[in-house]
């Protein structure tokens, strides 16, 4: 019988006793052990004249007289099975005068054994685990025998281990048995991760070896742009590893804040026309410290959360304890609602991204940067999935949104961008960028608050010189070319037009995620293993809590080295593996009604980036003037003929 200590201090003021001990001797009592193998202050309860009593009838009806938990449970189900037998119940009805009509049954007699033979059922399986964990004792070490025991038991009835941890006889907390618990919901739920094995090639990019050496092709990696084998950040990372050696050294704060840490964040800063940009070891980091910071420290803060946001913006506003508000996911009238109901002198942020990542939207930026401006909030927006890949630089969709903006002039003439209208932005390093790290860009002093009181960006070792400067030339690469950019969008496009063609469902958008649809936790895993065993090609299946239930999909990202070839294959792979296991096509859920926006009429299509963006138009008048006709979609379809070296001979009229 488990003493609480709150159960206990509540009885001090009518306890001789208890009124004189302290709360530490308390504590202390109840957590140290007697010779009897009960807690000291349980020792102590049974002297007392009051407690004593209770204590022993109660343990008698639990049958703790033997100390064991599971002994104790076999006897009380053995227990409450006699007092319910059909003797016991005859003399009850006798004692009350119920007379069970002739012939028929009496409801409660009925009832009793129902509950009799499942009480003996409780009784046999207490027994039946008592003797397999007294079976793990006889032949394997204590540390093997606890973990063994406690995982059993977790994995065959939850509710029993957590009835073991309160074992009286051992009172000290069974961390391994919670382990365990906390893991076994994971399975049921069908939400267990599983990492696979997955060693990217840089002179093979997009393949990997696995963990036995097979090759395979990588078909859901964030190295977007496949800048983590760029030779121009290969050459930077290697010679500035061999100057300045492995690791920083230090935090910014002590030793760790170099010349290359300083011009990163220049560059960070001019890559999104910022006063001030701010490193950190990822953009987890970067978004957590920054709203946790802000929150905080502005006075009386609200938050304005898209429903969609990513887990490390959830987390910064929780650790701020600022009020949080959430809006629709890309609901610019509901976030006006929310909006229109504070007081316009209360400081608000809006958070949100610009693409989300497992299901490929684009926000409304220009939308919700008005309505900030309307209502007196500022915004935070989280561009990971789009630096590098959208605008002219490479600076994300708000510079997208301007891609011609003369920002010279427009500076002159008092004209702002959509991107000088953003507060702050956020992005990786890792993944576009093919490096690793984060960071944020905004106007000076906003940034020098953040340096000055986030403890995520303090008290941190800083990035290792090597990763800082390839980093910083994976972005100025990329701001002065369109070639890797463009020829992602174009591989995207074809990669969608095929799949649509098999009618392979694809959760719509405008961006270069494609997450093909399943629908089923278990399915999906299924279909990512054979996607992996039978053709060798890695896709992740993403399932729940990083998407919702029953829309659980593979997240597909070509990059400028998914060729038309290793397309090809992708798609006849894609196609076997719908029909080996019979998964949902876009017509099956378009006849249940949709599901994550596949097979509903509204859905948002339109690329970011356009035609004439992706020198379709140009390339179409090329092959015209080479004799050769092409349509926009097939030159799209086709986009090695116009990667660059443009032999546009073999596209056919
Ligand atoms: C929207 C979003 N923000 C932030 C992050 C964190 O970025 P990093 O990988 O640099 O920690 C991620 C990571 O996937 C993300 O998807």
């Amino acid at each position: 019988m488990a003493l609480s200590l709150n159960s206990i201090t509540a009885f001090r003021s009518s306890c001789p006793y208890l009124s004189k001990t302290s709360n530490s001797q308390l504590r202390s009592m109840s957590t140290k052990v007697s010779m009897q193998g009960i807690s000291r202050l349980r020792s102590k309860a049974e002297t007392c004249p009051v407690l004593g009593p209770v204590m022993a009838t109660r343990a008698s009806q639990l049958g703790l007289t033997n100390g064991s938990y599971a002994g104790a449970q076999q006897q009380q189900a053995r227990g409450y099975a006699e007092q319910v037998d059909r003797r016991t119940i005859d003399e009850i009805h006798r004692k009350e005068g119920v007379k069970p009509g002739q012939g028929g049954t009496c409801p409660h007699a009925a009832a009793g054994i129902a509950a009799a033979k499942r009480a003996a059922e409780m009784a046999r399986q207490a027994q039946s685990q008592q003797a397999q964990a007294q079976q793990t004792t006889s032949f394997e070490s204590p540390a093997t025998r606890d973990n063994a025991t406690t995982a059993k038991d977790a994995a065959v009835a939850p509710s029993m281990a957590a009835a073991l941890r309160m074992n009286p006889s051992n009172p000290l907390f069974d961390y391994n048995g919670f382990y365990a618990e906390e893991l076994d919901k994971k399975h049921k739920d069908k939400s267990y991760r599983y990492f696979n094995n997955i060693n990217r090639l840089a002179e093979k990019f997009p393949v990997a070896h696995t963990g036995s050496e097979e090759e395979v092709t990588v078909w859901c990696s964030n190295d977007y742009l496949g800048m983590g084998r760029n030779p121009v950040v290969l050459d930077t990372m290697h010679k500035t590893l061999n100057k300045y050696g492995a690791g920083a050294g230090g935090t910014r704060n002590i030793a760790g804040n170099s010349a290359l840490h300083l011009a990163l964040e220049d560059e960070v800063a001019d890559l999104h026309r910022k006063d001030a940009g701010l490193v950190f070891t990822s953009c987890y980091v970067a978004n957590d410290a920054t709203l946790a910071t802000l929150g905080s420290k502005l006075p009386n803060c609200v938050y304005l959360s898209d429903s969609s946001n990513h887990a490390s913006m959830i987390e910064g506003i929780k650790h701020s304890r600022a009020q949080k508000i959430i809006f629709k996911h890309n609901d610019v009238v509901d976030l006006e609602a929310k909006l229109a109901a504070l007081p316009l002198s209360q400081p608000k942020i809006i958070a949100f991204e610009s693409v989300y990542s497992m299901c490929g939207s684009v926000s409304p930026i220009e939308k919700i940067v008005e309505l900030a401006e309307k209502y007196g909030a500022i915004t935070f927006l989280d561009e990971v999935h789009a630096v590098g890949m959208y605008g002219p630089r490479g600076g994300g969709v708000a510079e997208h949104l301007d891609f011609d903006w003369d920002y010279e002039t427009a500076r002159k003439e008092g004209r702002k961008s959509i991107m000088d209208r953003v507060d702050m932005f956020t992005g990786t390093l890792g993944k576009a960028y093919g490096v690793v790290g984060g960071y944020v860009a905004g106007s000076a002093d906003l940034i020098d608050m953040v340096r000055s009181y986030a403890p995520g960006f303090i008290f941190t070792t800083s990035l290792p010189p090597a990763v800082t400067a390839g980093a910083r030339a994976a972005i100025a690469y990329q701001k002065n070319t369109l070639v890797d950019r463009r020829l992602q969008q174009l591989n995207t496009i074809a990669v969608k037009q095929a799949l649509a063609d098999l009618d392979i469902p694809v959760v719509p958008g405008p961006s270069h995620i494609i997450p093909a649809l399943v629908g089923d936790a278990h399915l999906a895993k299924e279909a990512s293993d054979k996607l992996l065993v039978d053709h060798k090609i890695y896709v992740q299946s993403i399932n729940f809590p990083t998407v919702a239930r029953g829309s659980e999909r593979l997240r597909i990202t070509p990059t400028p080295g998914h060729d038309a070839a290793l397309q090809g294959k992708l798609v006849s792979a894609l196609e076997d593996v719908w029909t080996t296991l019979g998964l949902k096509r876009t017509a099956d859920w378009a006849a249940l009604g949709g599901n994550a926006g596949v097979g509903v009429a509204e859905a948002q299509t339109e690329r970011i980036w356009s035609d004439t963006q992706l020198g379709l138009k140009e390339n179409a008048a090329a092959a015209a003037a080479a004799g050769v006709k092409v349509t926009a979609g097939e030159a799209a379809l086709h986009p090695e003929y116009f990667s660059g070296n443009a032999n546009v001979a073999g596209v056919q009229a």
